[in-house]
């Protein structure tokens, strides 16, 4: 009796720093598994990946399967989803909408990196990280995803 509480708790204890790890942490965390954790886990969109479109539908549909939460709480649940489970982004030949859409840029951003890969294409990171107008930091958690 005792044993198989001990072997229980162990088990359970060893699930959770894993759960934990897997989410990553960042702005809308909190507000997803809030809102999205009480069906299903929160870790159901781990190793899946999608555009800001795809999350909006996602989205959208639990809402209608009765996600509860106010629109601003949704918007910040797509905008963690978009940022953290997101697609590659190819930022010599994305179109401006998408560079704002998938790497969660402004517009100006968005227009300064096409400016500049127009006057000669970007070889990595380290390119990007010279183009005005922009705040390299920003891309930090997105990093994995940009493609050249
Ligand atoms: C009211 C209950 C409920 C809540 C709250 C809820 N879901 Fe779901 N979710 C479901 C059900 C039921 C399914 C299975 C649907 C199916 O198999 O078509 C599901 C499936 C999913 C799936 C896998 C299938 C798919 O459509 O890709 C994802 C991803 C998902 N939910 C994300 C979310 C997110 C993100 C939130 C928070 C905004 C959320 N869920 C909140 C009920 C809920």
């Amino acid at each position: 009796m005792k044993s198989s509480l001990v072997l229980a708790s162990a088990v359970f204890l060893s699930l959770v720093p894993m759960h934990a790890q897997s989410l990553p942490e960042g702005p809308g965390k909190s507000t997803f598994e809030n809102t999205c954790g009480g069906c299903h886990g929160a870790d159901i969109v781990i190793g899946q990946t999608g555009t800001r479109d795809v999350w909006q539908d996602t989205v959208d549909s639990m809402r209608s399967r009765g996600a509860l939460g106010t629109d601003d709480d949704f918007k910040t649940i797509v905008n963690y989803l978009t940022m953290y489970f997101g697609v590659p982004v190819n930022v010599n030949s994305a179109p401006a909408k998408e560079l704002v859409d998938n790497l969660n840029l402004t517009s100006a951003e968005a227009d300064a990196i096409v400016k500049a890969r127009d006057k000669s294409k970007f070889k990595d990171y380290s390119d990007l990280a010279k183009v005005d107008g922009l705040d390299i930091k920003k891309l930090d958690p997105v990093k994995s995803r940009i493609k050249f």
